[in-house]
């Protein structure tokens, strides 16, 4: 294994984006945690090889001038997210713009403001996606939005920057027990959610190979094989009634 200097991880004050920031700086490599919650990314910071980085990802300005100080990178792993569980139709657009905002467009401003600091050859941009932007969620659909989008990104843009000897990588995992599902719609799926840990241990063996997508679990990769056999409507109905119920259990 290759040490690799200051790796950018958004969203590390909760769930996935906590344990990639601790695994990572377990096995000796400097990491540099994001968040918002100034007491999550002080006790980030009493960690030995984790430094860290308020950056709220809904303030543009914020972005541009993170881009603009940190210090040259070896890697980004895009992990922060944010999802609305509830019926489309009860929602505001000014929700869905935070989600967008959140999910993919502060995504493509960090891409794009950190480039320039990206080490090469051997620079990494790694997102994490989801396996809901594989198959459609119902009752989640501006989130499903927002990660399909992710996944085509990601790939496309891994074909553009491998001239720029950068790789990118995406990762999509099914349910994961975080602050994200601890949710009463979620409540009766909670046995199926992965546990943080789990996750993030297979996000790091993906990110040490960066294959072009990457779908952690049996159970999951086989849900994938079916998004690419199945047709989407009849995932999306399937979805629908699995979601409807446990919104109603
Ligand atoms: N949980 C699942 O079932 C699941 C499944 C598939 C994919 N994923 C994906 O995995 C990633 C991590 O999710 P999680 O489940 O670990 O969620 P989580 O525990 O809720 O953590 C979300 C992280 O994102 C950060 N974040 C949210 N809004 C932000 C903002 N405006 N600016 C900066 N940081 C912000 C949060 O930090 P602050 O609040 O401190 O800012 C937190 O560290 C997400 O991309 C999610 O879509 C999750």
């Amino acid at each position: 294994m290759t040490i690799r200097t200051n790796i950018l991880v958004t969203g590390a004050t909760s769930g996935l984006g906590r344990e990639i920031a601790l695994q990572l700086a377990a096995r000796g490599e400097s990491v540099i945690a994001s968040g918002r919650r100034e007491n999550r990314l002080a006790q980030l910071k009493a960690q030995e090889n984790i430094q860290t980085l308020k950056l709220d990802l809904t303030v543009s300005d914020e972005i541009t001038r993170v881009c603009a100080s940190i210090p040259p990178l070896s890697g980004i792993i895009l992990n922060a997210g944010i999802t609305v569980s509830d019926p489309f139709i009860s929602g505001d657009i000014e929700t869905d713009s935070a989600l967008i905002q959140t999910n993919v467009v502060a995504n493509l401003h960090l891409i794009r403001g950190l480039l320039p600091k990206l080490k090469t050859p051997s620079g990494r941009i790694f997102i994490i996606a989801s396996l809901g932007g594989l198959t459609p969620v119902p009752y989640q659909s501006v989130y499903a939005g927002t990660k399909a989008f992710m996944i085509n990104f990601a790939l496309s843009l891994r074909e553009e920057l491998k001239h720029e000897n950068i790789d990118v990588s995406v990762f999509a995992p099914g349910g994961i027990r975080t602050e994200m599902t601890d949710i009463p719609s979620m409540k009766s799926l909670e046995n199926q959610l992965a546990p943080a840990a789990d996750i993030a241990k297979a996000a790091i063996a993906a990110y040490d190979k960066m294959p072009a997508m990457s779908v952690p679990g049996f159970q999951n990769k086989i849900v994938a094989a079916f998004s690419k056999i199945l047709p989407r409507s009849f995932m999306a109905s399937q979805a629908e009634r699995i979601y409807r119920k446990a919104r109603n259990d």
